[in-house]
């Protein structure tokens, strides 16, 4: 058997192969309650045969959001809705995550599909935003935020606290801490938008420091047996990326001496002014740098939609989880197509029985 289809195990969740489907906002959210059309979308992922489904980047309050439709956990009733999308997608026989965040001054914006940009200010469906200090992201994003406060940075911590205890008590199984994609979290660690002259600003302490305070008091309530994850952008492609690769590897092993099981490796996001080399796994090879050094497993994303390539990341030890995202909005059951892709025999044991059977038979009436 291929090793994209051997499980794995973190903690006391073992998952039935290495097919993970990364966070995706659906922006179908209202009041930032989850609906009909969330738990078709994840329990239809979960069908398909992925080992692990992530809800989307979830809004720990609600200026967190990054739109009006983006999902929420910051009152019980949401917590309630998203249990049954964890009973669902366990149910279909993949582990439950969920990701946790807050969008800092990305927050506010409209939908992708109505502009991307940020809401006007005088329109009433926008709000105030935060961040480490009042410089805005640019281009589309333009809104100036406020500089937070230390009852502000106190209070989003205590955000993230009560959201970590609604995900578990709502049974998720696997934690991923949103400080990725120039999000409030990687906006305390980015040059680009942290100009504190405070404790939480200047150099890698001071732009950790609001990182790290996050996840010891979400440790501090995450079941020890259970994973608790980061998603976190490594490198800016911003032509200072060994520098930034560097400090990111060192906040990775601190976390992971404090408990962190696994960091999902992606890009920082934290400026316009990127030169993204984006093509097929063009995150591997430097996952696997932080992977070695840091001495972690990890995840990562972008671009592994094909069945051999998202093999050869696992078998050549570059990556321990392959996050495939857009290829499963494409291929809900793209665990399948891979299995048939990789393992050619009959891949019947990765759908559910309603349609293995089926399929198998169809594909001998085709011979
Ligand atoms: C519709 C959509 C929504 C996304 N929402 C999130 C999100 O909520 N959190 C996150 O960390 N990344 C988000 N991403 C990034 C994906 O998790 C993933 O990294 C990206 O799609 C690249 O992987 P792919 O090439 O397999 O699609 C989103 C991507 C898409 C396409």
């Amino acid at each position: 058997m291929s090793g994209l289809f051997t499980p794995f195990t973190l903690k006391d969740v073992t998952l039935r192969n290495r097919i993970a489907v990364p966070p995706m906002c659906q922006y179908s959210a209202v009041d930032g309650m989850s609906n009909e059309w969330h738990r078709v979308h994840y329990n239809s992922l979960a069908r398909g045969g992925a080992g692990l489904v992530i809800v989307e980047a979830t809004a720990v309050s609600p200026e967190g959001r990054i739109t009006p439709a983006c999902l929420g956990i910051w009152n019980d009733e949401q917590a309630e809705k998203l249990a049954q999308i964890a009973r669902e997608i366990k149910a279909s026989g993949a582990v439950p995550g969920i990701q946790i965040g807050h969008a800092g001054r990305k927050a506010s914006a409209n939908k992708p599909w109505e502009g991307d940009d940020h809401i006007a200010a005088d329109d009433a469906a926008g709000w105030e935003t935060i961040a480490p200090s009042a410089v805005a992201f640019g281009q589309n994003l333009p809104r100036v935020p406020q500089a937070m406060t230390h009852a502000d940075i106190q209070r989003v911590r205590e955000d993230f606290v009560r959201a970590a205890q609604r995900a578990r008590d709502a049974g998720f199984e696997w934690l991923e801490l949103h400080f990725a994609h120039g999000y409030l979290a990687q906006s305390f660690f980015s040059v680009h938008a942290n100009q504190r002259t405070d404790e939480y600003g200047g150099d890698l302490a001071g732009r950790s420091r609001f990182l790290h305070e996050t996840f010891d008091a979400v440790r501090a309530v995450w079941p020890e047996n259970l994973p608790l994850t980061a998603r976190f952008g490594v490198l800016e492609f911003d032509g200072r990326d060994d520098e930034t690769l560097q400090e990111s590897i060192t906040l990775t092993k601190q976390w992971r001496e404090k408990g962190l099981d696994l960091l999902s490796v992606s890009v920082g996001f934290s400026t316009p002014d990127a030169n993204i080399p984006w093509g097929p796994a063009f995150l591997a090879s430097i996952a696997e740098r932080v992977r070695r050094e840091a001495n972690i497993p990890v995840a990562s994303a972008w671009g592994i939609d094909a069945p051999a390539i998202a093999n050869q990341t696992i078998e050549k030890g570059q990556l321990d989880l392959v996050m495939v995202g857009r290829a499963h909005l494409k291929n809900p059951n793209w665990a399948y197509q891979a299995a048939l892709a990789l393992d050619k025999s009959e891949p019947s044991w990765v759908l559910p029985a309603p349609y293995a059977h089926w399929l198998e038979r169809y594909r001998v009436s085709e011979a």
